[in-house]
């Protein structure tokens, strides 16, 4: 999100009406420290306010008191306070991906100059979806949530409507914004939503209201809807992209993320994004926000623009005639909410122009003072309802701040470990010495990855290790003067690593590299990095151990097969713990003596993460980041993306991650073997059969899921937890087919030796199905294989 056109452009009418605010809402809501709220004593008696009537009749009677001038008030991110109906001003945007973040264009949304200066820094969702553990992400979003609501009871917020999760597919290793998000694979992001929403909403993990009333701890959103992963390359950009998506790609891989995330995480957000699908900009086409996300998905929330992408559509993408022409479209597409000014300044126009209805504006206030009434916001005193209890110390509360050193270490994957090289012997190594060398070695704001807040505190990896060195025998060299490493002082930096008995290099990418608004051009380490690693690497002592900071994928193939490198960490941003997980996960010790941290849990000793994306070779960037597709295309060559479809090299495989123990897996059994999902059978003939899931009875398909039970061997000789991933797979391959797909991942927790037996529910419609050409969801019959690890198991399929 960012804002492309100057917002301060107020008439002086609304000069007058911000000053007129200031003096009266705002005196006694902001300054004394107190949430504003409407429906207050001298507001109560609107039938609004009464809430023993349902939200959306609340709602009802609150539009139906506004003028359309307040009306068109209302249809953007800062929306002004309603003085004579008690009503505060309320700011839509605000951001949480990964703890509670500062934006600086909205300061007045959510600000830490009061009792809350800071909160929990979680590390970068990309890190985080490395764990695969659906619990900690949900956990997680439930810290984000009770942190947002802290900040609001403390009088620090103007809006509780957060802008998280990110939850578009990781099609392109050079994304700037693929670190937000959950990765590549649908299923894995379904769930991350699922459960982050779930978390910061106030719902179970189950997905049951808490408090049992409607109300939510804070709202979620899920974002960018939809086909959105290009941000800015080569001069093409996010604002006028036309996504060119064929039916299939959409149906399963680009949509159901968002179909888990309002089905099942119930999100009351959805933000549309810039950029166009198939000629239609996302704001503005109907079929996906009213028709599908409201009508087959049953969505019961708002929907905002991203930012400025109302005006773009007229502005930019000449998809509409006049600035009307493009308030008209979005608001009868089914958006509610302008991140910008547009719909401020053109919707009383479009009305008097008859583009719009003033029942189209209605229509989105509805949904609009519905969220605002469901978080709460027009019960009165909120100190007086549910979550009101929540206070300024449960941001950065110490349970949070273990709870992000908990998901850096579960998050963070072992790439390599050549003669188990890590974890380093600790006893050993207090007596000996360690080069700690590299631009990411001692960069504290790196950690935080984008949308960050104000971090309770920050340790960095050089400082993580220095829990484990004498004073005396650390040494540290940044090698580059930045990550871009135009210029880096090998000689130095080889001199300093030649004096240690151990070297541990910190590098990788950083927010100049990939960013919002930025994509990456190369997959290799920027500048001089990979010259300075192999120096090094040749003249230390000991193979080195190789830290990589970055949330997309790099080509290091010249460090995978170099002996000098024993052991490489992907690390992600890890957050605002990030240094202290680097260090407990390179000496293997999870408990540093570090008072600030009460974290411990000795079968969590060991390194458990797994890549959630693909990480390609170099050569990969010869595909355009422009094509959409996700299926190969032998006939030109195109590799097609992700571990689903590509079968072209690769530099680690999706699902890729070792442990410092090693596990055995097998397929113990299956509850069905041959499933029927019809009754009488059809002639068989030779080509395969399909038949689509739509017309499969639904008690049928539910009556067909069944349990596939794993056993895991712990052979190795530490405790670890660790997940296991499912996939399934059909032997035939081609025809649109992906080779495999991610069904479930469960994690298991196993002492040295121990054996144990794990259950995943397997649904056939669900799991074993495709998407055809036209986008239908089908199920094939015959073989298909259930897989972990390299093990298989079959189940024939009868359709
Ligand atoms: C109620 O809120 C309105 C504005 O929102 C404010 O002017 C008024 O003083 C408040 N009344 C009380 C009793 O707090
Ligand atoms: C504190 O307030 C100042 C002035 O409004 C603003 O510039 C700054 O960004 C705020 N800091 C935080 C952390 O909210
Ligand atoms: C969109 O168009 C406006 C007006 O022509 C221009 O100022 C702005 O830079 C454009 N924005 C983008 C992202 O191209
Ligand atoms: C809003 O309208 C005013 C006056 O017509 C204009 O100056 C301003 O640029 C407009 N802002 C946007 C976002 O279109
Ligand atoms: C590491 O960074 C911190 C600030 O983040 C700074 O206080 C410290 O001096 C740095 N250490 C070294 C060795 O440069
Ligand atoms: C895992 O097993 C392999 C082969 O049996 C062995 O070479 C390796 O050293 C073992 N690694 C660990 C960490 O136990």
């Amino acid at each position: 999100m960012e804002i492309l056109v100057s917002r301060l452009s107020c008439s002086s009418a609304l000069l007058l009406l911000l000053l007129f605010q200031i003096l009266v809402v705002g005196s006694s809501s902001v300054d004394a420290g107190q949430p504003p709220y409407g429906c207050n004593e001298s507001a109560k008696n609107y039938p609004f306010c009464e809430t023993k009537l349902g939200i959306s009749e609340r709602a009802k009677d609150l539009v139906s008191r506004l003028t359309l001038d307040e009306k068109v008030g209302q249809l953007v991110n800062t929306a002004p306070a309603i003085p004579r109906l008690g009503i505060p001003a309320y700011e839509w945007w605000s951001e949480a991906l990964h703890g509670v973040a500062f934006i600086s264009s909205v300061p007045q949304g959510i600000h830490f100059n009061g009792t809350v200066t800071a909160a929990t820094s979680f590390p970068q969702v990309i890190l985080s979806a490395a764990s695969f553990d659906a619990r900690l992400w949900y956990r997680i979003g439930q810290a984000v949530g009770r942190e947002a609501r802290a900040i609001y009871n403390a009088g620090q917020a103007t809006g509780m409507t957060f802008w998280a999760p990110n939850i578009n597919i990781y099609r392109d290793p050079r994304w700037g914004r693929g670190q937000e998000t959950p990765g590549e694979d649908p299923t894995l992001t379904g769930h991350y939503a699922t459960s982050y929403v779930r978390g910061i909403q106030g719902d179970t993990f189950q997905g049951t209201a808490v408090h049992g009333t409607q109300i939510l701890q804070a709202s979620a959103c899920c974002k960018h809807f939809t086909a959105y992963d290009l941000d800015h390359w080569k001069g093409i950009d996010r604002f006028v992209f036309d996504a060119k998506v064929t039916k299939q790609d959409l149906a399963d891989t680009y949509q159901p993320p968002f179909h888990s995330c309002i089905q099942e995480g119930k999100a009351s957000g959805i933000m549309c994004a810039y950029n166009r699908v198939n000629g239609v900009p996302n704001c503005a086409d109907h079929d996906l926000l009213t028709n599908t996300a409201r009508g087959q998905w049953n969505f019961n929330g708002y929907i905002t623009s991203d930012c400025d992408a109302v005006s773009i559509i007229h502005e930019n993408q000449s998809y509409a005639k006049t600035p009307e022409d493009a308030a008209a479209a979005v608001l009868k597409a089914g958006m509610d909410v302008n991140c910008g000014n547009y719909l401020k300044n053109y919707s009383k126009s479009a009305v008097q122009k008859k583009r719009l209805l003033e029942s189209d504006i209605d229509r989105a206030l509805q949904n609009l003072f519905s969220v605002r009434m469901r978080l709460g916001l027009f019960n009165g005193n909120p100190a007086k309802q549910p979550y009101g209890d929540i206070g300024p110390d449960e941001a950065c509360s110490e349970e949070h701040q273990d709870l992000a050193l908990e998901a850096a270490l579960h998050g963070i994957v072992l790439l390599k470990n050549s003669h188990r090289l890590l974890p380093l012997a600790k006893s050993k190594t207090l007596s000996s010495s360690l080069a700690v060398i590299g631009p990411n070695a001692n960069a504290s704001k790196t950690l935080l990855g984008n949308y960050a807040g104000p971090p309770c505190k920050i340790v960095t990896p050089l400082q993580g290790l220095q829990n484990y060195v004498k004073k005396k025998k650390i040494m540290y060299h940044p090698g580059c003067d930045s990550v871009q490493c135009s210029s880096a002082k090998i000689d130095q930096a080889v001199d300093v690593a030649k004096g240690a008995d151990q070297v541990v290099l910190i590098m990788g990418l950083d927010q100049t590299q990939e960013r919002e608004d930025h994509d990456r051009e190369e997959l290799l380490l920027p500048g001089k990095q990979q010259k300075l690693i192999t120096s090094i690497a040749r003249a230390a002592k000991k193979p080195i151990v190789l830290v990589l900071l970055c949330g997309g994928p790099v080509d290091i193939s010249f460090a995978k097969y170099d002996n000098n490198i024993g052991s490489i960490l992907w690390a992600g941003y890890p957050g605002e713990a990030g240094g202290l997980a680097i260090g407990q996960i390179i000496f293997g010790d999870h408990n540093p003596g570090n008072k600030a941290y009460h974290y411990s849990n000795k079968l969590l000793r060991n390194i458990r993460g797994r890549l959630p994306v693909t990480w390609y070779p170099k050569d990969f960037i010869r595909v355009p980041m422009t094509d959409m597709r996700m299926r190969p295309d032998p006939s030109t060559g195109y590799p097609g993306r992700t571990y689903r479809f590509y079968k072209g090299p690769k530099v680690f495989e999706f699902g890729y991650g070792l442990s410092y123990s090693n596990y055995s897996y097998e397929i113990v059994s299956s509850s069905s073997k041959k499933i029927y999902l019809k009754a009488l059978r059809d002639e068989m003939s030779n080509t395969v059969r399909q038949r689509l899931v739509s017309e499969i009875d639904k008690e049928l398909c539910e009556k067909k899921r069944f349990i596939v039970t794993v056993r895991v061997v712990n052979q190795g000789e530490m405790a670890g937890k660790h997940p296991v991933l499912l996939f399934v797979r059909v032997p035939m391959v081609g025809n649109g087919r992906p080779m495999k797909r991610l069904v479930g991942f469960q994690t298991v927790n196993l002492n040295a030796g121990e054996n144990a037996e794990i259950e995943y529910e397997v649904s056939p419609c669900e799991h074993f199905s495709m998407a055809n050409e036209q986008g239908m969801i089908v199920i094939e019959e015959g073989l298909h294989l259930l897989v972990v690890d390299n093990i298989e198991y079959p189940v024939t399929v009868v359709v």
